[in-house]
């Protein structure tokens, strides 16, 4: 596929106003998309668990408008309106609009709500941008009705790319793969593809139950850290071990080896943390608590043998990562000694899931 390739013909349906809504799950990435080149094309290839209890929903109501005229759209928080909100919806459409030429015809309303706290930390942009990127297609079926199911969750994907890079990976589930690269075949940088070679028992309902450990804003934007890759003294390297990471991943999916597992990802998440030390500027994003959540998970899968391992994202939450047949104590563990660590004592049990679904008015 190539970008021309999304390009729509003339639509062959008229659509005068309705209503569409879609949930839309966040994700975490085992091996990290850190560093971008223009129109959002990854550095190097990566891939996720999509989750399934931190999602967002989101209903986008239209009306056909008289005339065509510059981008006409409100978006709703929890039901308050968010003129805050506006120009980085209005950045995408302006990326969009080649792809999706009825985006002016139309007024748009856009009501937006998130299972998690939006000063949680998380960053709610992966499954907030892929939510309205499947509304948008939603409309567009409707426009053009001849459209296969593929079709439309690979442009879902392309779009909601071009909103934020990691929510091309939560359109589907339950593993996916975003970037070109020789081990997936039909990868791509322009939209996330199912992974779909043989994966394990012991990953089928992976647990992730995030700690929050900084609720604050975030110290440094996705955007300015991609940003820092440009020009960084390790950046081929990184580029190259993410490409070898991935085939190192695909052995170890297929074995169901825990041990190697935690080690690929807990390398990965520390890899990325070190890329931002070292970049100029330099930041340090984990906080106190991330060390000692982290030294404790340690000294517990020493003592006990368990397969409990950590990712973080651009921030100080820790990813707590483990098989579901052993979430008992691991939980247990979570709870007794690593909540103390959490603001307000805060953490979000989460898990594996499948991709997002249509609630209103969809294909
Ligand atoms: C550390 O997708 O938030 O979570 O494309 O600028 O919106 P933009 O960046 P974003 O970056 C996410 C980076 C990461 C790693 C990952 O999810 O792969």
């Amino acid at each position: 596929m190539t970008e021309q390739q999304f390009i729509p013909q003339a639509y062959s349906n008229k659509v005068s106003q309705g209503t569409v809504s879609w949930e839309s799950p966040s994700n975490i990435a085992l091996i990290k998309y850190w560093g971008k080149k223009k129109d959002q094309i990854p550095e190097n290839p990566s891939i996720s668990f999509t989750l399934n209890a931190c999602k967002t929903t989101t209903v986008l109501s239209y009306t056909k408008k008289e005339e065509t005229s510059d981008f006409d759209f409100e978006v709703y928080l929890d039901g308050k309106h968010k003129p805050d909100f506006q120009p980085k919806i209005k950045t995408f459409f302006e990326r969009v609009l080649v792809y999706l030429p009825f985006l002016k015809e139309f007024t748009f309303k856009i009501e937006t709500s998130n299972t998690f706290p939006h000063s949680s930390g998380i960053a709610s942009s992966a499954s907030g941008m892929s939510a309205l990127a499947l509304c948008l297609m939603s409309l567009e079926n409707q426009l053009q009705p001849e459209m296969t199911s593929e079709f439309f969750n690979q442009k879902a994907s392309f779009l909601a790319r071009l909103g934020s890079g990691s929510a091309c990976r939560s359109i589907e589930g339950d593993l996916i793969v975003w970037g070109a690269n020789t081990t997936v075949k039909g990868s791509s940088d322009l939209f996330g593809v199912k992974y779909t070679y043989a994966v394990h028992e012991n990953f089928k309902s992976y647990q992730d139950t995030i700690l929050l450990v900084d609720k604050g804003e975030k110290q440094v934007s996705s955007t300015v850290g991609h940003n820092l890759m440009h020009g960084h003294p390790f950046a081929a390297q990184r580029f190259a071990q993410a490409h070898d990471n991935l085939a190192a991943l695909k052995p170890i999916l297929e074995s169901g080896d825990l041990e190697a597992f935690i080690a690929l990802i807990e390398s990965e998440a520390l890899t990325l943390h070190a890329m931002m030390m070292t970049s100029m500027p330099y930041f340090i994003l984990m906080k106190p608590n991330t060390l000692e959540v982290i030294n404790k998970i340690w000294a517990f899968r020493k003592e006990t043998g368990l397969h409990v391992g950590f990712t973080l994202d651009a921030g100080a939450n820790v990813h707590v990562l483990y098989p579901k047949a052993e979430a008992e104590p691991i939980l247990e563990f979570v709870k007794s000694e690593l909540a103390v660590h959490c603001q307000n004592g805060q953490f979000i049990c989460d898990e594996i899931g499948f991709g997002a679904k249509a609630l209103i008015n969809n294909k």
